[in-house]
């Protein structure tokens, strides 16, 4: 499949449903990421419960991947443990630094693997990264000793 095919498939799915960007009841984290490269920042909201990720949404502003990205990212974490968010996170960083090319191992990202060729781009991996790594940074964040 074209870039320019997947392109069109994640921002028909993600951007015109706009169905995870929007503010959540009660959120138990609220972090804001910010894309140095650009200046576009979007803010990430979690309410986690016994360790489990139980709502998730963005708002904020950025370009197509970005938003894309994010949203997908939501879709997969949502039901998840923080563990299983992180290393869903850390697999999506290394798919996007073509570290990790094996597509078993690909799978568990499912919908995100269509920003795969992003890696062959690197001015937009700022982009793709923005929610994962706002999200890693909420998740470690609560993490920290008080
Ligand atoms: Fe700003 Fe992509 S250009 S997030």
């Amino acid at each position: 499949m074209g870039l320019e095919s997947i392109y069109t498939q994640i921002l028909t799915e993600h951007n015109n449903s706009n169905r995870n960007k929007h503010h959540i009841d009660s959120p138990t984290a609220v972090l804001k990421g910010v894309n140095p490269s650009c200046g576009d920042e979007i803010e990430l909201e979690l309410r986690e419960k016994d360790g489990m990720i139980e709502d998730a949404a963005f708002t904020g502003i950025g370009c197509a991947i970005s938003q894309a990205s994010a949203s997908i990212m939501i879709d997969l974490i949502k039901g998840k443990t923080k563990e299983e968010a992180l290393r869903l996170a850390n697999l999506f960083f290394g798919m996007i630094k073509n570290e990790v090319k094996d597509e078993a191992e690909l799978e568990d990202l499912d919908e995100a693997v269509a920003l795969k060729d992003i890696s062959h781009m690197p001015a937009r991996v700022k982009c793709a990264v923005l929610g994962w790594h706002t999200l890693e940074d909420a998740i470690n964040g609560e993490q920290k000793p008080e």
